[in-house]
């Protein structure tokens, strides 16, 4: 493991850092990769990009060590929503195909499968289910294979969910599904942007027909930046949805317009990319997550968890808590009182945790230190005692959270 230093992480200088489901702070070397590229163009525009040309090729390679898999299989894209959009408009449906989903999936993994319902395609919804070994009260919470068993129709083209649910941190058994999906014909689509950087992730072994995910999550990477994964079968059956010069294997040589995508994932990368930000995530991979391995990532964020849960006052904090292989780096909780306030009580204190959908998230990274998980505790634990006028949260009390979703009309009974 990588010494926890705060010159490679900076944010340790302002507090506890604990929301690295949301939008995570970047490491110095990432910073100053983006700073180097921005500073080079302020000077010589296009002849001070130059050098940078080879950056995406290096991205895809650093990508593809992460994804245990060959950097043909791998693009940069700007963010999730922008891969699911490439894989749900180029995908063959034919009127009538099914489409399996979660009811409370990240906007980047629903809205890009409600546009197919315009070609005649059913989006279908697992319903959530109290997967956890306690009750969420309303709160979403996962969903169960026997639903995914159930909803499977011979019309079901394919199974589109999150590696890991941003409100509950339930994170899906990719082996189990992919096998699953395999047996039937089905492609699994992963949305991993609550994952990659924090779970193993191996899409070759598991089946996986494509992974979207934003970079700036886990990944430690700036906004505009994400990662595109598709498997060579998967890829040649998606027809093209944004197309440019830089997706044709003739590239600059614009005046040839012959129809020659790149056979590789660098057909998604389809024009002029942001180079600055792709060299920070490159530069974040490269520093912060290939060195330590996903593997032991994985294992440090679960122990500093369980530091957390060890600590935590349970007057005021009820931990929603997964079996081994649901597990994820997000640790939500239900609070006593609205975790909105406490977010931002918190984040005055300098603990940086996240509010959502009802849940207080806690996400520590590998860099984070058991000092500073004692410190955010502490100072979580100490927030709930000293405003006991705040309001109640109605999940605390059993009594349902706030606004459920309104179930999507294709939700199944
Ligand atoms: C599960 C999940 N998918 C995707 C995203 C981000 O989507 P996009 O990269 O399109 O902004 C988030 C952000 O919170 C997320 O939690």
């Amino acid at each position: 493991m990588m010494r926890k230093d705060p010159d490679l992480f900076p944010v340790k200088k302002e507090g506890v850092f604990l929301a690295h489901c949301a939008v995570s702070p970047l490491p110095k070397p990432a910073r100053d990769a983006l700073t180097e590229v921005a500073d080079s163009q302020m000077r010589l525009g296009g002849f001070g990009l130059a050098p940078y040309r080879k950056i995406l090729e290096d991205l895809r390679t650093a990508a593809a060590e992460l994804f245990s898999t060959d950097p043909d299989n791998v693009a940069f894209v700007k963010n999730t929503s922008e891969a699911m959009g490439m894989i749900a408009n180029g995908y063959p449906f034919r009127e009538g195909d099914e489409i399996l989903s979660y009811v409370h999936e990240y906007p980047a993994n629903h809205y890009p499968w409600r546009l197919q319902e315009k070609r005649g395609v059913r989006l279908v919804l697992l319903p959530d289910r109290p997967v956890a070994a306690q009750p969420t009260h309303g709160l979403p919470c996962g969903w169960s294979m026997d639903d995914v068993r159930r909803l499977t129709s011979d019309r079901t083209r394919l199974i589109a969910i999150s590696h890991v649910q941003f409100t509950s941190g339930y994170a899906a058994d990719l082996e189990e599904l992919g096998r699953f999906c395999r047996e039937r014909g089905i492609d699994l689509v992963v949305d991993a942007a609550q994952s990659l950087g924090s779970l193993t992730i191996e899409p070759d072994r598991c089946h996986i027909a494509a992974i979207a995910a934003s970079g700036w999550k886990w990944l430690f990477g700036p906004t505009g930046t994400g990662l595109f994964y598709t498997s060579r079968e998967f890829r040649q059956k998606l027809g093209d949805v944004l197309v440019g010069a830089e997706g044709m294997i003739q590239g600059d040589d614009y005046l040839n317009h012959s129809w020659q995508p790149h056979p590789s994932a660098r057909r998604f990368e389809y024009s002029t990319s942001p180079t600055a930000l792709a060299a920070a995530l490159q530069a974040s991979l490269r520093a912060a997550i290939l060195p330590v391995g996903l593997h032991n990532i994985q294992e440090e964020i679960f122990r500093l968890q369980d530091r957390i849960l060890e600590n935590l006052d349970p007057e005021r904090y009820k931990p929603v808590v997964f079996a081994r292989a649901n597990r994820s780096g997000i640790l939500s909780v239900i609070c006593r009182y609205d975790p909105e306030t406490i977010m931002k009580e918190a984040a005055r204190r300098g603990v940086f945790v996240s509010a959502r959908s009802g849940y207080l998230r806690l996400a520590p990274h590998w860099c984070t230190s058991d000092e500073e998980v004692h410190r955010a505790v502490s100072v979580l634990n100490d927030l709930g005692r000293c405003a006991p006028a705040w309001e109640k949260c109605p999940a605390w009390c059993g009594t349902g959270c706030p606004p459920r979703p309104a179930p999507h009309r294709n939700i199944q009974p």
